[in-house]
């Protein structure tokens, strides 16, 4: 499907021509291990499973930790070959300006955005995120509803406010751990952004009710207070996500670079494959002999 390595860069550049910002390249190293994620078929460390990409889908959505002691990442997989989808949200602050009716009937009620406490007490003069400016990430499940998966990323010292890092569309996108899934749905959903989020990896075809569907993004996100922008780290007051996105983006390369190709993990793959080859050539030399 996606153009690999070499080309990726040509291709996006030619991409990039029409309109200002569409998101930055993915680099070499996150390459691999969005690829070696994908080939791994399951993750083999959840920190908890039982989630929904769809309602209509299955439950084989997790929060994996294979890569959690070597690199203090925590992100969603699937089954198969499976990471998530992107849903929109549009919860937080509503402002009329920002909103350019993508988000629905501006009738709509808007809930409030899981941290709103803590965000609030930055004083910048903004009672919540605004999904139209601010690109956060869905990410953790909490909910009293009986048999809803549930999981909370500050069990593992995810901070709320921190830096996720989102794979999509062939491109890197930065966005803020911003919101819970919540079980006012029927099912324990994963892979969820704000709209302008979603808009930075899809473009405005996006809104309210549509979405990406595929099970293709990959949300990383990072343990530890040094994955926290805070008041000061990031243009919050911007009104722009590009400018926002900008805002955190040498914060995002750092946490990215926390991802290191050397690493055993990420070569299991190919390290079980030769172990298998050696197995075999092993076996047939014997019978040889
Ligand atoms: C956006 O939607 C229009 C109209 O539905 C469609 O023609 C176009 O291909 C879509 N673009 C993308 C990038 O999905
Ligand atoms: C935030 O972005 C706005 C709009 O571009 C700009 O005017 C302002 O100086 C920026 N603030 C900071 C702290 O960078
Ligand atoms: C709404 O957005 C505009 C443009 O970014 C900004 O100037 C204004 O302060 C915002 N209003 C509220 C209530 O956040």
């Amino acid at each position: 499907m996606a153009p690999k390595h070499l080309f990726v860069p040509f291709v996006i550049a030619l991409s990039q021509l029409p309109q200002s910002t569409t998101g930055r390249e993915i680099p070499d190293t996150l390459r691999s291990f969005y690829d070696s994620i994908i080939s791994e078929k399951s993750c083999s460390n959840k920190l908890a499973d039982g989630f929904y990409s769809t309602e209509e889908g299955s439950d084989n959505f997790d929060y994996c930790g294979d890569y959690l002691d070597e690199f203090d990442v925590i992100y969603i997989s699937g089954k198969g070959n499976a990471l998530t989808n992107m849903d929109v949200d549009c919860d937080g602050a509503y402002n009329k300006t920002t909103d350019d009716g993508r988000c629905g009937s501006s009738t709509d009620t808007q809930g409030q955005t899981s941290f709103q406490y803590e965000f609030e007490e930055y004083d910048l003069g903004l009672t919540d995120l605004d999904a139209n400016v601010h690109p956060y990430v869905v990410f953790g499940n909490v909910g009293d509803t009986e048999g809803f998966a549930e999981y909370d990323p500050k069990w593992d010292g995810v901070e709320p406010l921190s830096l996720i890092a989102v794979v999509c569309n062939n491109k890197l996108v930065y966005g803020i751990w911003g919101d819970y899934n919540g079980d006012d749905g029927d099912k324990s959903l994963v892979g969820e952004a704000s709209i302008s989020l979603a808009t930075l990896c899809y473009g405005d075809n996006i809104t309210g009710g549509n979405g990406h569907d595929e099970d293709d993004v990959l949300y990383i996100a990072f343990v530890g207070t040094d994955a926290v922008p805070g008041a000061q780290g990031a243009n919050w007051t911007a009104g722009d996500p590009e400018i926002f996105e900008d805002s955190i983006a040498d914060l995002g390369d750092q946490l990215v670079s926390r991802i290191t190709g050397s690493a055993s993990g990420v070569w299991r793959q190919s390290t079980v494959y030769c172990a298998t080859v050696g197995a075999i050539v092993a076996v047939m030399l014997s019978n040889f002999m």
